[in-house]
């Protein structure tokens, strides 16, 4: 790199941000600093755009100016660093430049500070160039400067200081709760931390507060709130870091009902920073009703409900007895040519569906009913029609469901495909919803014993705690899902709060007495310490920003992310540590 002179910060402030001057600002002096974003020279004019957080400022090096200030100028490259003095002028009509806020002025500079110089960027700082993720997550630090990231990673701050205003205001305390340990519930593996006092022994970091939130119930807080990292070694995806961020909370003697009236206008709130109106209040379906209309327990309301119709074709042999006949409707994309559809009905038989989907074969075949089934499903012209049945035996322990699950996937994949065309999915739609009522337990076919579906801790409805024992498939929990446009947003549940009840619980899970006091033993004594009636829910925020964000990976919300290995490409984590360090701890590394 050429050798440039550079000059100190010294005493020198900034009077203005780069997104700040506006065409009343002409005649004043200022000084600005930041990035040489762009630059241009005009025959002798050298014309930069200085760019920081704020947004992007035209200077003017003019060749009637201080030749020392030119010549400086001149040496400038990408990205360097600087800071300038100069006259805000105000741009001839022809010359403003619309696409930036400052676009009414220019800075003619008569001062500049070279602060520091930069190696040519491994990318281009511009909005709407690809770059490869690999790169752009080894040179974090410059991809975080693109305008795309910059708005991120701005509104992810501002949201977060909206969720904590609207719980402060509501009488929430920001309590913090232990990073080092031991295993929490979420069902998740947990990252181990070896203790080096202790050889031999493991801290777990959190896969969520919740046990904590619990004692601090039992402890009288009444209302606690956190926005706190969550640590989680399972498989990755587009919406799955091992560390991300809830924010979670918890209350005493809520109702499910004053969980949601907390949550709603935290949302709202949220909403409105990302610069979104949304209705003030949620709709709610059951886990079951959601099951029925949508086969899936996170349901995409901006395409219509599916409808059951295996009443209107008895004895047609459509589907097996017994299962679902379902009809799904697809607003406005019926003209789909032959290759999509067989594609769609492919997509279908890979799940075990049958997929009837030439209308004019079934107006044949089954005129009547196919009237009865337009009218219920209220399908108009244009839409795709599909009729579902299930192809071959009824399959898993909960039959019905497998063949509604298989139709919801089809109905999103129908959607999915199409969405562009028809604007069917447009991310600026949001749809919130409530999912309740969830079951209490799943079957777990190879351990043959229920499983927890939220966590252990949850509360069953109060008229089903009979069924603990005799009926735990039929057991319904207190428990409630946030649902944005298909991604479950957050999940929680009101709680156990009495030690007679958690111990059903856990006999329903199989549990022994001593191995949930081995596990959860601290908190079961609390629960006999006078723990109020408490629930809560935790919200994942980085889903949160990157939906109103309108991006389709948490990767674009969180700084210094993982990749889908779990690795960190610009610190090169995880790493092998000395064996100096492993000594220490009492660890030996076998090779796998
Ligand atoms: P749950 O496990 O459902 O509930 O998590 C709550 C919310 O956290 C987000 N989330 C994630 N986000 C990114 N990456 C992950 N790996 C990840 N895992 C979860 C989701 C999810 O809805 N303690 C309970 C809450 C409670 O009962 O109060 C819990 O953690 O948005």
């Amino acid at each position: 790199m050429e050798q440039v002179p550079l000059d100190f910060l010294g005493e020198l402030r900034r009077t203005h941000t780069c997104g700040e001057l506006r065409a009343t600002d002409a005649g004043k002096r200022v000084i600005l600093m930041g990035w040489v974003h762009r630059r241009r020279d005009l025959g002798g004019v050298l014309f930069i755009h200085l760019r920081d957080r704020d947004g992007v400022t035209q200077l003017v090096f003019r060749s009637d100016g201080d030749p020392a200030v030119h010549a400086k100028a001149e040496l400038l490259g990408s990205e360097y660093v600087i800071a300038v003095e100069g006259l805000v002028e105000k741009r001839a009509a022809d010359t403003v430049n619309a696409a930036i806020d400052t676009g009414g002025v220019e800075v003619v500079v008569d001062r500049i500070w070279i602060l520091n110089t930069s190696k040519t960027p491994p990318f281009p700082m511009e909005e709407n160039v690809d770059v490869k993720e690999d790169a752009r997550l080894k040179y974090r630090y410059v991809d975080l400067r693109r305008p795309h990231m910059q708005r991120n990673i701005i509104l992810r701050s501002k949201m977060a200081f909206a969720v904590r205003q609207v719980l402060t205001d509501m009488g929430f305390l920001e309590i913090e709760t232990p990073f080092m340990t031991r295993s929490t519930p979420e069902g998740a593996r947990d990252y181990l931390v070896p203790s080096r006092v202790n050889p031999g022994k493991f801290y777990a970091l959190p896969q969520s507060p919740q046990i904590f939130k619990q004692l601090l119930m039992v402890a009288g807080f009444e209302k606690y709130f956190q926005i706190v990292r969550c640590f989680r070694d399972e498989d990755l995806r587009a919406d799955r870091q091992p560390e991300f961020t809830q924010i979670d909370l918890e209350m005493s003697f809520p109702q499910q009902e004053r969980i949601y009236e907390v949550i709603e206008p935290l949302i709202v709130a949220a909403c409105k920073v990302a610069g979104y109106d949304v209705p003030a209040k949620f709709p709610r379906l059951t886990y079951a009703q959601a099951m029925r209309s949508y086969g899936s327990d996170k349901p995409d309301m901006r395409i219509p409900p599916f409808h059951s119709v295996e009443d209107l074709f008895p004895g047609a042999g459509l589907t097996p007895e017994g299962l679902p006949l379902v009809a799904i409707r697809i607003p406005k994309v019926g003209a789909i040519s032959r290759k999509e559809r067989d594609e769609l009905k492919a997509a279908g038989q890979e799940r075990g569906l049958r997929v009837y989907d030439d209308p004019k074969r079934l107006d044949r075949d089954f005129p009547e009913q196919m009237t009865a089934v337009r009218a219920r499903i209220g399908s108009a012209d244009d839409d795709l029609l599909l009729l579902v049945g299930w192809a071959g035996e009824p399959k898993g322990p909960k039959p019905e469901e497998t063949v509604l699950m298989a139709c919801g996937h089809l109905r999103l994949l129908a959607a999915q495909k199409y969405a562009d065309k028809h604007k069917l999915l447009d991310p600026t739609n949001f749809q919130f919803l409530w999912v309740v009522d969830f079951p209490m337990f799943e079957w777990d076919e190879e351990e043959k014993r229920w499983n927890a579906a939220h966590h252990p801790f949850t509360s069953v409805h109060d008229e089903d705690i009979e069924k603990l024992t005799s009926d735990p498939a039929r057991c319904r929990a207190k428990s409630y899902d946030l649902v944005l446009n298909g991604t479950e947003l957050g999940s929680g549940s009101i709680r156990i709060h009495r030690q007679d009840v958690q111990s059903k619980v856990f006999t329903a899970l199989s549990f022994s007495e001593e191995e949930a006091r081995k596990r959860f033993g601290f908190l079961l004594e609390a629960l006999e310490y006078g723990a109020p009636p408490h629930g809560g829910i935790a919200l994942g925020l980085d889903r949160l920003v990157m939906i109103l964000a309108g991006e389709t990976s948490i990767r674009e919300v969180i700084p210094f992310p993982k990749t889908a290995k779990g690795t960190d490409l610009m610190c090169e984590a995880p790493s092998d540590v000395p064996e100096r360090n492993l000594r220490e701890l009492g660890i030996s590394i076998r090779k796998v």
